[in-house]
């Protein structure tokens, strides 16, 4: 036989749908994946959200569907987040006992349940986000402190060097909350802490703070302790960065949020910084750490995984999400496909836990394969 003089043919283990199968370094499960579902106060019908086509803000009942559905598919977890029928600048609703995001809680719990008493086999982990935005009437993360038109930041940096505030903006309210207001850090602190005793007592099994603000994580395990929730797991959305691709969330929870985030979420430039604020969660006692987007932070997601012995979360965002609907309605790429990809890649930068708009239907295609 003559030899071709090539010693190495890596496309032997690429031949046959067999032997990819064999070789593959990373496969998705269901019990991956986390499906994150919003919950209307006061409708009787499934509310569409047009910018994330296939999704749905939920009335109760079917909040109960579909989390019956992902119960049923063996899903790992639901993520849950309320959008009320009443909001104001403190957002009152988002530690009501009986606020919209408690009564889904308890809506899921029943719901995991049910199926998991049929089924005999253990259902989603229900997790709640911990985060104001969806309960305030201004749409930030947190509680506002005015800081005059001139001096910049308010308690979150101390200085007008590190938070910007009014004067620095170039005249718009895109630097600062706007109109020369600024989030404060710690007194949004007192409402999440407030908020995550409620989500536990609701029944969360996860509470997971994304607001970005500074200590949230300790504050939020010690109130947790203190009410008496020591079992409740925190995930912290810890490298969030400040994103266009949160774009469609914002119809999804009904938000008009005036100005930006950037001052609490974190600037797409900054990859170390993204380690850092997870070390910083890690040390507060954060049980899960997550990077937010995905798909933009694969590197950040990557080095997050290197240094965390707790597991690691990517939140695959609306705007991903509608990014790949889009194309593939137009006929440009295909759906399926591209999806896992998508989250096959998510998955091969070292998630370990993936929130994901497609987390049902893609653990359905898992069973067919
Ligand atoms: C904050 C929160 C947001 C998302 C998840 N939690 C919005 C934001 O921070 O601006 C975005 C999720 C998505 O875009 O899919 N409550």
């Amino acid at each position: 036989m003559s030899n071709s003089g090539i010693v190495y043919r890596p496309r032997r283990l690429r031949a046959t749908p067999r032997m990819r199968r064999l070789v593959a370094e990373n496969r998705l499960h269901a019990a991956d994946l986390v499906l994150p579902l919003f919950v209307k106060e006061g409708v009787t019908a499934p509310v569409p959200i047009s910018s994330m086509p296939g999704q749905v803000q939920h009335t109760e009942e079917s909040l109960r569907d579909a989390v019956a559905d992902a119960a049923r598919a063996g899903l790992g977890g639901v993520m849950l987040f309320g959008v009320p029928a009443v909001r104001d600048a403190v957002g009152s609703q988002a530690d009501a006992p009986d606020g919209v995001l408690q009564r889904a809680i308890r809506i899921a719990r029943e719901a995991i349940a049910e199926v998991e008493g049929a089924t005999g086999r253990p259902g989603p982990v229900v997790m709640a986000d911990t985060c104001l935005d969806e309960f305030t009437d201004h749409g930030h993360c947190g509680v506002l402190v005015s800081t005059g038109s001139t001096t910049g930041a308010g308690s979150t940096g101390g200085g007008g060097s590190t938070s910007g505030g009014g004067s620095t903006s170039g005249g718009g309210p895109t630097d600062s909350a706007g109109g020369g207001v600024e989030v404060d850090n710690d007194a949004t602190l007192e409402r999440y802490a407030a908020m995550a005793v409620a989500q536990a007592r609701a029944g969360a099994e996860v509470v997971a703070p994304s607001g970005m603000m500074d200590g949230q994580v300790a504050v939020i395990r010690d109130a947790l302790d203190d009410a008496g929730f020591t079992g409740v797991s925190i995930l912290a959305y810890s490298a969030k960065y400040a994103s266009p691709f949160y774009g469609p969330f914002r119809e999804a929870v009904d938000s008009a949020l005036q100005g930006d985030r950037r001052t609490y979420q974190m600037d797409a430039a900054n990859g170390r910084e993204g380690l850092r604020e997870a070390d910083l969660d890690l040390a507060e006692g954060a049980d899960m750490v997550m990077v937010k987007p995905a798909g933009s932070y694969l590197d950040v997601l990557r080095g997050v995984a290197d240094r965390s012995d707790v597991p690691v979360a990517a939140y695959q965002v609306s705007g991903e999400y509608a990014m790949i609907e889009a194309a593939a309605a137009n006929g440009w790429i295909d759906r399926r496909a591209s999806v896992l990809e998508s989250v096959l890649g998510i998955k091969r930068a070292g998630a370990d836990i993936i929130l994901t708009y497609w987390a049902t239907e893609i653990a359905d295609w898992i069973k067919e394969a």
